[in-house]
């Protein structure tokens, strides 16, 4: 399938940029008309992402994170978000609801929230090298909208 349109940012991995991100996504798909409840979604999914690679990817340094948006035919909007940090030995095992390194602060959800707010998840991750996670949603139609 062949994108219709795509964004493609890179920021530093600080927390205030986890806000910028969220909201660059439910910019990018204002373009489709959304819901507020998919609104809700997007942004929720992509604040999980996000702050695993600033939390969990770069523990004791400042990294890079991509974010790439990407509109698809049929209201699919493609979400990606890349870090090149430490990498997750076993992805099955992380994927698991409550299961977390990240000790009493965190809960163990995030991947079981990105799972349930959208549509597909892929995680691919070499330990060292980094981590892709790829989160695709399809906006319902809605009448006289532009899907
Ligand atoms: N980008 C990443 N780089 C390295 N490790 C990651 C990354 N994303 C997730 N992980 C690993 O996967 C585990 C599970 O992630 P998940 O988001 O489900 O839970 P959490 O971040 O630990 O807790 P919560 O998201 O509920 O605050 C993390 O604890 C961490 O070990
Ligand atoms: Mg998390």
């Amino acid at each position: 399938m062949k994108a219709t349109d795509q964004v493609t940012i890179t920021f530093t991995s600080r927390s205030a940029n986890e806000g910028f991100a969220r909201a660059c996504a439910a910019c990018f798909a204002a373009q489709l008309d959304p819901t507020l409840d998919e609104v809700a979604d997007i942004k929720t999914a992509v604040s999980e992402a996000v702050t695993n690679a600033i939390v969990h990817a770069y523990p004791d340094r400042l990294g890079k994170i991509t974010l790439r948006l990407r509109l698809y035919e049929e209201g699919w909007l493609e979400i990606q978000v890349k870090d090149s940090g430490v990498g997750i030995p076993d992805v099955d095992k992380a994927r698991t609801p409550l299961y977390t390194t990240g000790g009493e602060e965190r809960s163990g959800m995030g991947f079981t929230i990105m799972e349930s707010f959208m549509d597909k998840l892929k995680v691919r991750s070499q330990p060292g090298k980094g981590t892709t996670v790829t989160m695709r949603k399809r906006l319902a139609p809605r009448a006289g909208g532009a899907r």
